[in-house]
């Protein structure tokens, strides 16, 4: 099989493989910004990003010179912020610490800020024809049950296993062909549900010999040890409206929303009612010199879900009679939008969608 599996694959990948705009050059960096963009996005949505993306910012020197506003913004609605945060930072990297080159070195490629493994081998591979195996979802699973391996996907001993056996099945002679080969051999093939060889065995090249599906198992591998735990947060922001402007400040914390612009917000593990939102202690800090509040309406979006968290969020829409004096809160910069215009600041999805809902409300 391990002879086998590299040339029925490249067969495969040449009569079934999809045109991709950043399969059509060797470019480092327009290599790096789709997979960078296809971490945590699918093909369908990632295509016109990327486009956009490559057109604005066409080469490194032009994103590492962006400001950082600038590129989030145009990162608005791919979700996961950090990786725009972490292009942008990285791109600066690049100028100040390689002259501007791209690096060739798996290891300077990896250090880079927003690159794991597994883009590292990605970008080495497709641009410079490193053979460096590729390790994602996708050859878990396609790996998992060619080879019958059922060493949990999420232990030490697993990631080690699948990765000594992808290096060790990788073609020397197309390493690049052979990871774009592999991910599009599971995300259109060998797919989590229904698989081709469940209904259409002869569409599988690899069904004489795979583990497997002699042994009635693809629906059990790969394993994973873990659930994924999920945590639940409350949102609830404040649509403050004065003067004409509604309010919002840059959030800094370190998480996946770190620098876009929001409503302020308050946390909690619990559903807190208007009321609560009125008593308390941090919005009686901001409003204390705000005069009159009159609350208008409140907004319960629906579920917003992340992979390892579900937002319930909330949205107090209230009209306050002066912009509060102390137009500052712990180092964050507040600024104020025209409350019925465009917004001109990045803004997280969440946010979005309830200002297109507003919209569209006030548009009927
Ligand atoms: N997912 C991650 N990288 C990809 C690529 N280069 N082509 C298609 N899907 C991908």
């Amino acid at each position: 099989m391990k002879e086998f599996f590299a040339p029925t694959l490249l067969r495969w990948y040449d009569q079934n493989k999809r045109e991709l705009p950043w399969r059509q050059t060797q470019d480092p960096y327009r290599i790096w910004i789709s997979e960078i963009i296809l971490q945590q996005t699918r093909v369908a949505q990632g295509w016109a990003y990327f486009l956009r993306f490559i057109e604005r910012f066409p080469d490194l020197q032009t994103l590492a010179l962006a400001q950082e506003d600038e590129v989030l913004l145009l990162w608005q609605g791919l979700g996961y912020y950090s990786r725009a945060r972490n292009l942008h930072a990285a791109a600066r990297i690049i100028c100040t610490q390689h002259q501007g080159h791209f690096p060739t070195q798996w290891e300077a490629v990896r250090a880079l800020p927003g690159i794991g493994e597994y883009t590292a081998s990605a970008i080495c591979s497709f641009a410079y024809g490193q053979p460096t195996a590729v390790v994602d979802g996708n050859v878990y699973r396609v790996l998992g049950r060619l080879f019958g391996v059922d060493t949990p996907i999420d232990s030490t001993a697993g990631k080690k296993k699948f990765a000594q056996l992808a290096n060790s099945l990788i073609s020397q002679q197309r390493p690049g062909d052979y990871n774009q080969a592999i991910m599009d051999f599971g995300a259109t093939a060998c797919t989590p549900q229904k698989p081709v060889c469940q209904n259409q065995r002869t569409l599988c090249p690899f069904a004489e010999r795979c583990q497997a599906l002699a042994l009635n198992q693809v629906d059990d591998l790969p394993v994973k040890t873990k659930k994924t735990t999920v945590k639940i947060r409350y949102f609830h922001y404040l649509h403050l409206r004065a003067e004409g402007v509604s309010l919002l400040y840059k959030r800094i914390q370190d998480d996946i929303w770190r620098h876009l612009y929001e409503f302020p917000v308050i946390e909690s593990d619990t559903l807190l009612s208007e009321q609560e939102m009125l008593e308390h202690p941090l919005v009686r800090k901001w409003l204390q010199s705000a005069g009159k509040i009159q609350p208008i309406q409140h907004t319960a979006m629906p579920r917003h879900q992340l992979s390892h968290q579900h937002i319930h969020a909330t949205f107090f829409e209230w009209k306050i009679e002066k912009i509060p004096s102390e137009w500052t809160s712990e180092g964050n910069s507040w600024v104020a939008v025209p409350e019925n215009g465009p917004i001109q600041y990045p803004i997280s999805r969440l946010m979005e969608t309830y200002l297109a809902k507003k919209q569209n409300f006030q548009s009927k």
